[in-house]
């Protein structure tokens, strides 16, 4: 079992090396995850003044859209790793918005004070987290009284074909090993209360945890194919054990199942996220028992 270190340095890594699918594929993958933004955001209780953190923000959501609505508050969007926090503040700028900080940091090792943030957002980061109870601990002790933290997951791959399908077509020619539950990988909180569990062990309350529907929409079967394989972890990294005709052969296959999800001349392939929203506990009120 890998330490808390080696996991980080993994993660920094495999991520580093996704970065170029990430920006390259960037409006078929936020239009695909919008609707979890749109989900989380809801629940953030955001009024202006908002201090808003946003955690493993990869290539900027849902920090950018949050920061769009708060332009007089303040939206610190941070990640492990610095090339996928370069691409968020190329998509800042290119969206007009001046206003985000970006900090590279773990989930689990917050360079904040106690009580600084009014809410947390944390979009498809926990999975990949070495120590998801730490991180969990480290929002709420950045999360003022009162604060909001909301994160998303993946459910089980069943319910997700826009990956399932991939990893079906690379499972013909390579062995994968089942998914970790103790190691980083994107179906590792898809049971449901898993992130539930994390937060009540944090001490939040009004937990309360929903799924969200979404859907992958590509212009052709060959299209799917190229995003996929070219930003998925788990997909990229199973591809890297397979030699070049075994590639062609999965990328042959994944193409003929994708065309079943043909709709309206484009391929819809239909996916399930759950969101996660909890709140830290109310601040302590001394009440002085002295007798005046
Ligand atoms: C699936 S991406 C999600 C990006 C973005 N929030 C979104 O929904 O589009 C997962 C992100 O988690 C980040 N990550 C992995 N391990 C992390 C850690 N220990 N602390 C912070 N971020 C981490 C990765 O660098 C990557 O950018």
């Amino acid at each position: 079992m890998p330490n808390p270190d080696e996991i980080r340095d993994a993660q920094r890594a495999t991520w580093a090396g996704l970065s170029a699918g990430w920006e390259k594929w960037d409006q078929v993958i936020m239009d695909q995850l919008g609707p979890v933004g749109a989900a989380l955001i809801e629940c953030l209780d955001l009024n202006e003044e908002q201090q808003h953190l946003d955690i493993a923000s990869g290539t900027g959501e849902p920090g950018l859209s949050i920061a769009r609505l708060l332009p007089t508050g303040r939206v610190v969007l941070t990640d492990l790793v610095a090339e996928m926090l370069d691409i968020a503040a190329r998509r800042a700028s290119a969206q007009g918005i001046a206003t985000i900080e970006t900090t590279v940091c773990s989930a689990d090792d917050l360079p904040f004070d106690d009580a600084t943030f009014d809410s947390v957002s944390v979009r498809f980061g926990y999975m990949f987290f070495p120590d998801m109870a730490g991180a969990t601990a480290e929002f709420v002790r950045v999360l003022k009284p009162g604060g909001r933290l909301c994160s998303s997951v993946w459910v089980k791959p069943e319910e997700n074909p826009w990956t399932a399908i991939a990893m079906q077509a690379i499972a013909t020619e390579a062995v994968i090993a089942p998914p970790d539950n103790d190691g980083p990988n994107m179906f590792r909180c898809a049971a449901p209360g898993c992130v539930s569990a994390l937060y009540r062990g944090a001490g939040l309350r009004d937990i309360a945890e929903w799924d969200v529907h979404v859907e992958l929409v590509t212009e052709s079967p060959e299209q799917y194919w190229d995003m996929i394989s070219e930003h998925v972890s788990l997909a990229v990294a199973a591809l890297q054990r397979v030699d070049e005709p075994a590639r062609e052969r999965i990328r042959a296959d994944a193409i003929a199942k994708v065309g079943a999800f043909k709709k309206d001349g484009k391929v819809r392939v239909p996916g399930v996220a759950r969101c996660i929203v909890g709140t830290t506990q109310d601040a302590i009120v001394e009440v002085s028992t002295r007798v005046l």
